[in-house]
């Protein structure tokens, strides 16, 4: 049986390239974000995960309007990212993890989860960001990448996506695997980066989505997605992914990191760590 040790989450803001680039990491506007990530490397050199599940929202590289599931699960040996003009380096190909993926892909379709497959599959900014800010090094554990749409509505609900965690929670209890496993979410929290409420964020809403999110997930539930949507911003909905991360840790979880700042270009940056 996988242990997890525990679940990360991080806004994925493709400016903080040009910030490390430049080597701004200290700069006053950046810093707030940066302090985020050393306590997480802290955690994960002590905790060592042998694979990690990342839950995130591809925003066009891989799915396109045209061809858009609600949920995709890599099945891959390794990933690759491509030029998004996000001005990003090309990172080295990331490690899949098949053999997890594959059984968390039987465990999902055998409790009614109709998920999309993918053997190729690229992996844009909302994948690559937290695992270089993460293992900088590029010596990030084997990966199982899980893509939820946040883009072309209808958007799966807060329900769905914290069963969808819940019955890979389930699925890690039965694998036979023993790895350490930690779950990543990247996105969120509020922001809107087109239309008239562009620049949008809604620290309020995330400090209680937050509360609710560590504490009582089930109580998030009452919130539609157009509800979502507009307390949070059209990109704000990346939020889903820290909902899935948080069904995979299942009951009482302990909030060990919280950094949370306004505004990270133009998101409401945040890190938060969580373990059992
Ligand atoms: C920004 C935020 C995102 O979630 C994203 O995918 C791209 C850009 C931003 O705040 O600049
Ligand atoms: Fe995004």
């Amino acid at each position: 049986m996988a242990e997890i040790v525990g679940g990360i989450a991080t806004s994925h803001v493709p400016a903080i390239y040009g910030a490390i680039a430049k080597g701004l990491q200290r700069d006053p506007y950046w810093k707030p974000f940066f302090d985020g990530i050393p306590p997480l490397r802290a955690w994960l050199a002590e905790t060592r995960p042998e694979a990690v599940i990342v839950f995130y929202n591809d925003h066009g590289l891989n799915f396109f309007l045209d061809n858009l599931p609600t949920f995709a699960i890599g099945a891959a040996q390794e990933y690759l990212n491509d030029d998004e003009g996000w001005g990003m380096p090309a990172p080295a190909p990331f490690r899949g993890a098949p053999a997890l993926s594959w059984r968390l892909i039987e465990h999902l379709v055998e409790h009614e989860f109709d998920i999309a497959t993918c053997q190729n599959m690229k992996v844009d900014h909302a994948f690559v960001l937290p695992l270089q800010l993460l293992w900088p090094d590029g010596d990030a554990p084997p990966a199982v990448p899980i893509s939820i749409n946040t883009v072309q509505h209808p958007l799966p609900s807060v329900g769905r996506c914290l069963k969808l965690g819940r019955a890979i929670g389930a699925g890690l209890a039965s694998w036979q695997g023993a790895e350490r496993i930690a779950v990543i979410a990247s996105g969120g929290l509020s922001h809107q980066l087109d239309g008239e409420r562009a620049g949008f964020m809604n620290q309020a809403f995330d400090l209680e989505f937050l509360d609710e999110l560590v504490r009582a997930p089930d109580v998030l539930t009452r919130l539609t997605i157009d509800e979502v949507v507009e307390k949070s911003g059209t990109q704000g909905v990346e939020l889903l992914s820290w909902v899935a991360m948080r069904g995979v840790l299942g009951g009482a979880v302990q909030q060990r990191l919280l950094n949370y700042h306004i505004p990270i270009s133009n998101t409401a940056g945040c890190q938060l760590l969580l373990t059992r």
